[in-house]
């Protein structure tokens, strides 16, 4: 149903993101503080790619190209409002992109993050099913200062859009309002939007005004009521961001404990939009799971684990303080606590990376064990090996960086640096307290530590020296 309509009949969005947004108190534009990690303005693109707008238009003013900049890639195209005459004269800007558009033309704000396409398809629905020249889409809210009010014939008709600086005091009681959210034939808005005339308190070019214009044509004017306020919430200020940003983790969070993900505390558990779990995976409080993640199923993370970038694979246990950052970790491998992770890690099946383990841009073959305080870079390390406590690869000699190999089965006592490159064989051994720096072949002792010497009695002569001298 819903795309044989669209494939009919299809959308175009006009997003008005031209303000600079003053209550933020920054010195960027609103649109581009982050939300979940993106800035605010991806979230009313990527809804108009989601409801399969054939074209979206993005009216830009305040720190325009910063704002085209951040959405590069992304199959928008902009019209520029040099100075912000009001809503209407925002889509009058919009309009020389739509000249050929048919159908339905959504208006959108920048700054409304949290509107979902269920929505917009109810109300494109609604718009059409009622045959209007335009819909709104309303709500109603216990405390609607601030907002333009809903008025409404005896009947129930929408006569028109009145702005709260322009209200009586009988309008500013209605708590109906106008989410700024429309939905309009393309062919009422090309030829009414030029007719908007700025004769009002804040001499501005309304685009609320098309209501009564549509009234005045006896032109079909509906409404559609959002039972969710918060969904058309728009954001003004840091702490309507704080709210915005805790109803959408929340959102998310639902959504993965329906899909069979256990979250311990969901309210310190904070998930980015982009993270794909697998189902009876346990996410501990305090875990940040963010970028382009992926998790199996059947893992346990966390405690206060933040993972960047990463795909994990199933059964993996996480035991919590991690920092992992582009990187893969394959099935049943365990890490932690207090490792970390960076950029190019690859740890195979069942691998061990215990506490206060940096691990970067290097290869841990399946079943090696790297426990305990080391600095693991540029290596490739086959299967089975054994890395005792303190193992350091000195893989940077100042100027350039080097790669340390070593091979399957190898077991590293504790205190060893490798000084890379070297090459260290399969089955050898590395005793305990060496500094590597020449290639150890297959089934060899690798040692480089000077010879223990025991000089008898010797502790005792000298505690006995040191006795005296304190007399
Ligand atoms: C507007 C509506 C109001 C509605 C409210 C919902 C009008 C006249 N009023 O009021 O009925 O309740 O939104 O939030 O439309 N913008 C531009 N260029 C401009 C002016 C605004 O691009 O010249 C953009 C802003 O960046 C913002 C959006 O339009 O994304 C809404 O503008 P804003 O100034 O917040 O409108 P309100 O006065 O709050
Ligand atoms: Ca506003």
């Amino acid at each position: 149903m819903e795309e044989s309509r669209q494939e009919k009949n299809p959308c175009s969005v006009i997003i008005l993101a031209a303000g600079l947004g003053t209550r933020m108190k920054s010195e960027r534009v609103k649109v581009l503080h982050p939300l979940l990690g993106r800035p605010m303005i991806f979230f009313a693109a990527d809804l108009s790619l989601k409801i399969g707008a054939e074209k979206t238009v993005l009216v830009v003013g305040h720190q325009a190209e910063e704002v085209q900049k951040a959405l590069a890639g992304k199959p928008v195209e902009f019209a520029l409002q040099k100075a912000q005459m009001g809503t209407g004269h925002a889509v009058q800007q919009a309009m020389p992109h739509l000249q050929e558009s048919r159908g339905a033309v959504l208006v959108l704000c920048g700054d409304v993050p949290m509107l979902r396409p269920e929505t917009l398809h109810d109300l494109i629905r609604h718009h059409d099913e009622t045959s209007a020249a335009v819909t709104l889409l309303t709500t109603h809210l216990p405390s609607p200062a601030g907002y333009g009010r809903i008025v409404r014939s005896h009947s129930g008709n929408i006569l028109k859009i009145v702005e709260e600086k322009d209200a009586t005091e009988q309008q500013k009681a209605i708590r109906e309002i106008n989410t700024g959210i429309y939905c309009f034939d393309a062919g009422f808005l090309r030829t009414s939007i030029a007719s908007l005339t700025n004769r009002n308190v804040q001499h501005e070019y309304y685009l609320t005004d098309l209501i009564e214009i549509a009234q005045y044509e006896h032109k079909q004017v509906s409404g559609l009521t959002c039972p969710d306020p918060d969904e058309v919430m728009g954001i003004n200020s840091r702490d309507q961001m704080a709210e915005a940003e805790a109803i959408l983790r929340k959102r998310i969070n639902l959504r993965h404990m329906r899909d069979g993900v256990t979250l311990l505390d969901p309210s310190r558990t904070y998930i980015g939009m982009n993270v794909a779990i697998g189902p009876d995976t346990t996410l501990y409080p305090g875990c940040y799971l963010e970028g382009k993640t992926r998790i199996g199923s059947g893992c346990v993370i966390g405690p206060n684990t933040r993972i960047v970038n990463c795909e994990i694979g199933n059964q993996v246990e996480i035991r919590g303080f991690c920092f992992l950052t582009g990187s893969r970790v394959w099935d049943r491998a365990v890490l932690g606590p207090f490792s970390h992770l960076r950029p190019g890690t690859e740890i195979h099946e069942a691998a061990h990376i215990g506490n206060f383990v940096e691990v970067k841009n290097s290869v841990i073959g399946a079943g090696s064990k790297v426990n305990h305080l080391s600095y693991i870079g540029d290596t490739e390390m086959g299967e089975g090996v054994n890395i005792g406590a303190g193992t350091i690869t000195c893989n940077y000699d100042g100027i350039h960086k080097h790669k340390t190999v070593i091979g399957n089965q190898v077991f590293v006592g504790s205190d060893t640096q490798f000084v890379a490159p070297v090459r260290i064989g399969d089955r050898s051994m590395i005793g305990a307290g060496s500094t590597i720096t020449r290639d150890v072949p297959e089934d060899a002792l690798g040692l480089s530590r000077v010879e223990q010497k025991n000089v008898e009695q010797g502790a005792k002569k000298l505690f006995d020296r040191l006795r005296n001298k304190k007399k």
